[in-house]
């Protein structure tokens, strides 16, 4: 009888699993009337559309079936969709409209990102994030994409809300360029107010829809394992990146605790109001405490594992997506990794990336985590923020000058590995 249960075979990966690329809009495409637009000089002098993916869409949606992909997550450029404050532009709706029906043509479920860190200029002129009125603003938004898009059942409402905060309202070196804590913490509540209510109106239009946000989530150590400030670093940062989104969603409190300063509760309507967390993994990071350092952190990557740094000198750590993923199963909804990818010119690198963190899904999946999903990040190089134009993210290499596409051996790679893991029978 042994024998015969030996004989048994299960798949890993269940058949449903979400094999997906993620891209952004803005990133591929850029947008006139983007806040981004004007922030970046690069992109006003020297590539203002990017990769000219608005224009050529249709070509780059055939990588997903030449890859084998049966989920692609993208975002709507919000000022595209809504240039004026009073003004709908209907070609960018009847646009992204077109991008879902070649999609569902193509058997690939799609996942649409409301908010991918760009802004309509006159929003965040006029009602930036920390100032109430911006809820409204991005529920009409939401409103009339929900109501107006069909065939749409994963939402994500923001693309990782912490970036926006970190970025916009702490460091001050993405939109709106703020250095205020205070209206961080505000900003920190108008979204968390949209994405509760917006779960809410997403509901009401696709009833079986699948909501959730993809928040980064990253691995921390201590510099120093000995040194009792770098643990508490360590301890500190994991309890905000990691935890306190958690634990919101679990209770609908958000808590802000750094040491030697009053713990902050902020209540927000967000509990419950998920049905899968996305994922956003990339990396490990080692705090060091630096009295030279604002607030005292120093950031720093090292290579301890042997996989490497990427382009961008971050820590290749694939053992860190399970701790992550461990985490995250403590919200008790099924988990779908949003992103996960490298920056690299070599696309042996990249390749060797995908296979071990792919592994470590298989892992995860094995030991019993609910895993409906991974959206590996990109599918052709593009825009990388801060960063510009050389981080090259792609499964295809882009020519910024030409616009062309060329499939690096991660794409045949990552073709291969859809085909293998979601065939593969193994014996139990
Ligand atoms: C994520 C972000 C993406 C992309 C990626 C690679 O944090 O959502 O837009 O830039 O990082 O750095």
């Amino acid at each position: 009888m042994r024998r015969a249960n030996e004989q048994e075979k299960k798949k890993i990966f269940p058949s449903d699993f979400q094999w997906g690329v993620a891209t952004s809009a803005f990133q591929l495409e850029g947008s006139p009337h983007a806040d981004w637009t004007t922030w970046d000089p690069l992109l006003g002098k020297k590539n203002p559309c990017i990769t000219d993916h608005y224009r050529l869409f249709r070509e780059d949606l055939k990588l997903l079936k030449e890859l084998g992909v049966n989920a692609y997550r993208f975002s709507l450029e919000w000022s595209r969709i809504q240039p004026r404050m009073d003004t709908w532009d209907e070609e960018a709706i009847a646009h992204y409209q077109e991008i879902i029906d070649i999609l569902r043509r193509d058997n690939i479920e799609p996942m649409v990102t409301l908010h991918h860190f760009t802004h309509p200029r006159w929003f965040m002129e006029r009602r930036p994030w920390h100032r109430t009125a911006s809820i409204e603003q991005f529920l009409r938004y939401t409103e009339m994409m929900v109501s107006t898009l069909k065939g749409v059942r994963y939402w994500i409402t923001f693309n990782e809300p912490y970036v926006i905060l970190l970025g916009g309202y702490l460091e001050g070196c993405t939109p709106p360029g703020l250095q205020d804590p205070p209206r961080s913490l505000a900003a920190l509540k108008n979204i968390f107010t949209c994405h509760g209510k917006a779960y809410d109106i997403i509901h009401r239009y696709v009833p079986d829809a699948q909501v959730s946000i993809a928040h980064n989530m990253s691995v921390f150590a201590p510099w120093k394992k000995w040194n009792p400030l770098d643990r508490l670093l360590k301890k500190t940062a994991n309890y905000f990146y990691n935890h306190s989104v958690i634990n919101a969603f679990k209770t609908g409190i958000f808590i802000v605790k750094f040491p030697f300063s009053r713990t902050i509760e902020i209540e927000v309507p967000i509990k419950d109001k998920i049905d899968f967390f996305g994922v956003n993994y990339y990396t490990r990071i080692h705090l060091r405490f630096n009295p030279f350092k604002k607030m005292g952190v120093e950031l720093r990557h090292v290579d301890i594992d042997g996989h490497g740094l990427t382009n961008l000198g971050w820590e290749i750590h694939p053992r860190g997506l399970a701790k992550v993923l461990r985490y995250a199963s403590r919200l008790n909804v099924p988990l779908i990794i949003t992103e996960n990818g490298i920056a690299t010119h070599d696309p042996e690198e990249k390749v060797k990336y995908m296979k071990r963190h792919v592994d470590v899904v298989e892992r995860c999946l094995k030991e019993g985590l609910d895993i409906k999903g991974y959206y590996y990040w990109t599918l052709i190089d593009n825009y990388e923020w801060l960063q510009g134009f050389d981080a090259r993210f792609g499964l295809y290499r882009v020519d910024f000058d030409t616009f062309e596409r060329s499939p690096t051996h991660a794409a045949t790679y990552y073709a291969y590995l859809i085909q293998s893991r979601s065939e593969l029978l193994r014996v139990l």
